[in-house]
């Protein structure tokens, strides 16, 4: 073979083209066909991700585990016992959005004799109503029907179907009164998770 054989230079350049082509179908084939996959992985997965920051954010510093909200400092609690009544904020989320330090509900909080803080969800478990502190009884009753009960919860009469629902309760080195929130199903005598 004579490697002085003359090289067609036309025939260089049709190969050098269709190289190009073939390369450039590659690179615009698979940019067309991962594009919207990723799209659409990052639109299953925001609402998943969202929710995990926010309940996280919700919980906020320092919190002593999952769903503890920081809510009064002890020393804000009287020591002869009379309740405290307030309002639970955090943050909500749907599927698309997330809305910042929300109202959910309310509780009382009380120092009990033996130091001990206790938590009820202030919702009243005959239909819903706000249950108020009634300090010339010192006990709660209801404004809707008249449910009552103790400041332990406890019934005083029968319309309710259950006592008021306690809560959880941690109090940090701080003196941070922590309260796991959560509302029941009200009008039946089981105490059964909203959500
Ligand atoms: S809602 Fe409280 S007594 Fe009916």
């Amino acid at each position: 073979m004579n490697d002085s054989t003359p090289v067609d230079p036309e025939s260089n350049d049709v190969s050098r083209r269709n190289f190009m082509t073939k390369f450039w179908s590659v690179i615009i084939g698979g940019f067309v066909t991962l594009t919207p996959l990723v799209v659409g992985l990052t639109f299953f997965l925001d609402p998943i991700l969202r929710k995990k920051k926010a309940a996280e954010a919700s919980g906020g510093e320092g919190s002593p585990g999952e769903g503890f909200l920081n809510v009064i400092s002890e020393s804000a609690l009287p020591d002869d016992g009379r309740p405290v009544f307030q309002q639970i904020r955090k943050n909500v989320v749907d599927a698309w959005n997330t809305y910042i330090d929300q109202p959910v509900g309310a509780v009382y909080l009380r120092k009990t004799e033996s130091g001990a803080i206790t938590a009820f969800n202030s919702e009243c478990p005959h239909l819903g109503c706000t249950v108020s502190y009634l300090e010339s009884a010192n006990q709660y009753k209801c404004p809707c029907h008249d449910s009552k009960f103790q400041l332990d919860g406890e019934r005083t009469n029968q319309i309710p179907p259950r006592p008021m629902d306690e809560l959880d309760v941690k109090v940090d080195d701080e003196g941070n009164v922590w309260v796991k929130f959560q509302s029941y199903k009200i009008g039946v005598a089981e105490q059964i998770p909203k959500n």
